[in-house]
C-alpha cells in the first residue's frame, strides 16, 4: 500500500498480466498538479477502492 503510487512499482507479473507500472504514479502527478488529492483503500475481501478529490474553483477565486 505505501508504495502504490510510486514510480515503476507494480504487482501485475503477480496476477499474470502486463502493466508498464507508471498507472498509478502519473494519476497522482496529474492529480496532485491540480491540487487535489488520490487515494487507495483494501479491504479484507480483497476489493479495493481508488478515488481522488478535485478541488473546485470559483469564478471569483480565478486570477483575472
Ligand atoms: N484498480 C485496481 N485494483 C486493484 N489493484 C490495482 C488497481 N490498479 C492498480 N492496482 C495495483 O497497483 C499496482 C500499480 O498500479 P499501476 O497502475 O501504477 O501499474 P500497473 O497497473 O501495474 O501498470 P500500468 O502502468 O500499465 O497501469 C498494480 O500492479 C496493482 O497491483
Ligand atoms: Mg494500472
Amino acid at each position: 500500500m505505501n508504495n502504490l503510487f510510486k514510480k515503476y512499482v507494480s504487482h501485475a507479473a503477480k496476477f499474470n498480466k502486463v502493466g508498464v507500472d507508471l498507472g498509478l504514479y502519473l494519476s497522482k502527478q496529474i492529480i496532485d498538479a491540480h491540487n487535489g488529492s488520490i487515494y487507495a483503500k483494501s479491504y479484507e475481501d480483497n476489493s479495493n477502492v481508488f478515488g481522488f478529490i478535485l478541488p473546485i474553483v470559483t469564478e471569483s477565486a480565478k486570477i483575472s
